[in-house]
């Protein structure tokens, strides 16, 4: 089946061959793919890609590879060399495969942006290897880059007409909520996917940015940092879960999104002097401290699992398993009202007194955010909603109110800003 997919796309492009030597030899599109134990996505991949270009666009794909121990990177080289798509066998040909092989694994966003310093296309397509992203919309993406040469264009599962399918919950409501600060936060509040892996752009538009950032979202910073200067078109796609393989999204990528949104939260503050005190400020401020407010929360969560099991089961004590527990919350609320206290709302002021009150309001709210957390779950189960979406809407109004009653009561702030 595969071979004779790639028969017929070499037919093609042997076809193709004649035309397009009397064309220009420049590339018009670079489409930059970094992979990380792609095997079984990327053979398919490149020659759904090379079915769809269209004729008369010369392209190179480059595979950015870190040194996958799936093989990846040798694999698409040996097809590229079997199939006369390596650099020294496409001379006039429409299409070029080229791989670039790093050393180690070191992340998405510099995986794309050695695969761009690598490239000659006049434009530059990103996207994953693992079906999520679909090539179909090649043609479309390249349509905007014809058309209009000062274009983001955007793959936008947020877009009106785009979706996700197969996303689990969890993934649904990090991505929501990154999505939200990205675009609320850091002003690009028009584009519905800020964060999208799958964009395309002009090459001279990336010409005097200087990336700073980690992780996965270079289009945001793209955004943030150009977006005045472009006009972005979003094309809405369905985002599907990959079939093969699994994601390399992970905790750490969590941590680096959250240091790339505050660099360019500092980056729009120096760059924007004048937007200071401004709705726009405080909205990130606000959601900076709602950011910390409940990662605090979910530290809390850990050590009291930590604490309670390492009580009961004999690494540190033997204690009845309710003991354990009780002692597992008791410590939590502390941890997570002193890292409130200390990160969180910055607040500098440890007078005994003052700090005890603060606490014993700490824990007030605690305890009204549970009640407030059951009674939601009760009222709209018994409503009718499942319980999964009940308790999230649940633990949502719970942990908002409680962060606003302590932003506002315990740690004495303004509540916007
Ligand atoms: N070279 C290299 N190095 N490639 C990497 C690395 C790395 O460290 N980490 C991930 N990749 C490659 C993967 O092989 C894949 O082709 C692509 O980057 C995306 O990685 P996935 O592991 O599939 O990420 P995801 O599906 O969880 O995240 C995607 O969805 C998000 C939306 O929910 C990405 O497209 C994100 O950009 C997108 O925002
Ligand atoms: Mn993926």
């Amino acid at each position: 089946m595969r071979d004779q997919r790639v028969a017929e796309v070499f037919q093609t492009h042997r076809e193709n061959e004649t035309a397009q030597i009397e064309e220009t030899f420049s590339t018009f599109l670079s489409i930059v793919i970094p992979t990380y134990n792609e095997s079984e996505n990327i053979i398919g991949l490149v020659i759904e890609i090379a079915n769809r270009i269209p004729e008369d666009i010369r392209t190179e794909i480059l595979i950015v590879d870190d040194n996958s121990p799936d093989g990846t990177g040798s694999l698409v080289e040996r097809f590229a060399r079997e199939n006369n798509f390596d650099e020294t066998h496409s001379k006039g040909r429409i299409l070029t495969i080229k791989v670039v092989h790093r050393p180690r694994r070191d992340g998405l966003m510099c995986a794309v942006l050695d695969g761009i310093k690598s490239s000659n296309g006049k434009n530059i397509l990103v996207m994953d290897a693992d079906f999520s992203h679909p090539p179909q919309l090649i043609p479309r993406i390249v349509g905007e880059l014809k058309h209009e040469s000062n274009c983001v264009v955007i793959g936008s599962r947020y877009a009106k007409g785009g979706t996700t399918v197969g996303v689990p919950l969890e993934r649904l409501i990090i991505s929501f909520g990154a999505t939200g600060i990205a675009r609320y936060g850091l002003n690009v509040k028009e584009v519905r996917d800020p964060m999208s892996g799958f964009f395309a752009l002009p090459r001279h538009v990336l010409k005097d940015i200087e990336f700073n950032t980690k992780g996965f979202k270079i289009l945001l910073e793209i955004l943030v940092k150009k977006q005045r200067h472009v006009t972005v078109k979003e094309i809405p796609y369905t985002f599907t879960v990959r079939k093969y393989g699994y994601s390399k999204l992970d905790l750490k990528v969590l941590v680096d999104y959250t240091k790339a949104v505050w660099s360019l939260y500092k980056y729009g503050r120096r760059s924007q002097k004048r937007l200071e005190g401004s709705e726009n400020r405080r909205s990130v401020l606000f959601l900076s401290k709602a950011a910390r407010f409940f990662t605090v929360g979910a530290s809390g969560l850990v050590i009291n699992f930590l604490v309670s099991f390492l009580l009961s089961n004999g690494t540190v004590a033997n204690l009845w398993y309710v003991q354990a527990t009780a002692i597992g919350i008791a410590v939590s609320i502390t941890t997570n009202f002193l890292l409130n206290k200390i990160w969180t709302f910055e607040d500098k002021k440890f007078s005994v007194l003052y700090t005890l009150k603060q606490y014993g309001l700490f824990l007030l709210f605690s305890s009204l955010g549970i009640s407030i957390q059951l009674t939601l779950v009760y009222l709209l189960v018994e409503s009718g909603i499942s319980y999964n979406l009940s308790l999230i809407c649940a633990v949502a109004a719970a942990s908002i109110s409680n962060f606003i009653l302590n932003k506002k009561w315990t740690f004495r702030e303004k509540v916007w800003g």
